[in-house]
């Protein structure tokens, strides 16, 4: 078995047979999406086929009660039954309303899936880690609470959490990273498409505790890795650029760096 908190340099389908069976809580895989010609894009087959194969490769190493999150196009595991290997809890939608909408003959998409699997029972739904701000006044809440499709709904009366709600299934209220975001870690990289900490935060706050091994099988700049150091999660990424281990690299030690300093200030 690898060392955590680590990123190692090379292919998913080699490093992966390093990885012991039922050892993972967590996956979060944000791999190619087969749509553009970059390299760190394409595959040999479908996009389904392609993630099919990523599906029953991962499932064996994810524990029981474990997740997967599967980032993708929206047709990204149609028309294939991965039922055998894991079940589809959801498919978010990462709505994204400020995306350019250039189509001129069809709709233009403007929202990533990322499905959210689990093997078998899951272990970990931490709601209250990831509650997001009720939209509606405090007296209207309090007015729902009383109407009669909500005290005599299927149900029962349903409490408005003064902490939040729910994310739901459609995220649209974290942005993609432009070449303008403080967060974007380079300019070159722009099309690798680097993920927003807050969109990883969501996910492994819900689906690991602390101590936890969470997997990325597609490291990029490392974000999914950044978030783990953060939150005393344990990690283990892949990626086959060195120039992006690099990136991610520097980046894990910058943040070990503050953390370390953060905890010498408080024993000061
Ligand atoms: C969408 S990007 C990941 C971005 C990442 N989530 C972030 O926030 O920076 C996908 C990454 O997968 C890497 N990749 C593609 N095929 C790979 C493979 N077979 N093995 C390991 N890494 C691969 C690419 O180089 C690319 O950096």
């Amino acid at each position: 078995m690898m060392e955590y908190n680590n990123i190692y340099l090379g292919n998913f389908f080699d490093l992966i047979n390093e990885i012991n069976d039922n050892s993972i809580n967590l996956v979060i895989c944000d791999g190619p999406y087969g749509v553009t010609e970059k390299n760190w894009d394409k595959i040999d087959n479908t996009i389904q086929e392609f993630n099919l194969n990523l599906i029953k490769i991962l499932s064996k190493k994810i524990i029981e009660g474990g997740a997967l999150y599967l980032f993708g196009k929206p047709n990204c595991i149609d028309f294939i039954d991965y039922r055998p290997y894991l079940t589809l809890a959801t498919k978010i939608v990462w709505y994204q309303p400020s995306r350019l909408a250039q189509g001129r003959r069809n709709y233009t998409n403007n929202y990533d899936i990322i499905a959210y699997f689990t093997k078998g029972k899951v272990a970990n739904f931490n709601l209250d880690d990831i509650r997001i701000p009720q939209l509606v006044e405090l007296n209207h809440r309090k007015r729902c609470e009383n109407v009669p499709s909500v005290t005599n709904g299927k149900f029962g009366k349903t409490k408005f959490n003064e902490n939040g709600k729910n994310p739901g299934d459609v995220w649209g209220d974290i942005k993609q990273l432009t070449y303008k975001s403080k967060e974007l870690l380079s300019r070159k990289f722009l099309h690798t498409i680097q993920k927003p900490e807050k969109l990883i935060e969501r996910m492994v706050k819900a689906s690991s505790n602390i101590g936890n091994i969470v997997l990325d099988p597609f490291a990029g700049t490392g974000t999914t890795l950044a978030v783990c150091q953060k939150l005393n999660r344990n990690y283990i990424g892949f990626e086959i650029n060195p120039e992006l281990v690099s990136i991610c690299k520097t980046r894990l030690s910058e943040i070990k760096m503050e953390q370390k300093y953060t905890l010498f200030s408080q024993m000061a």
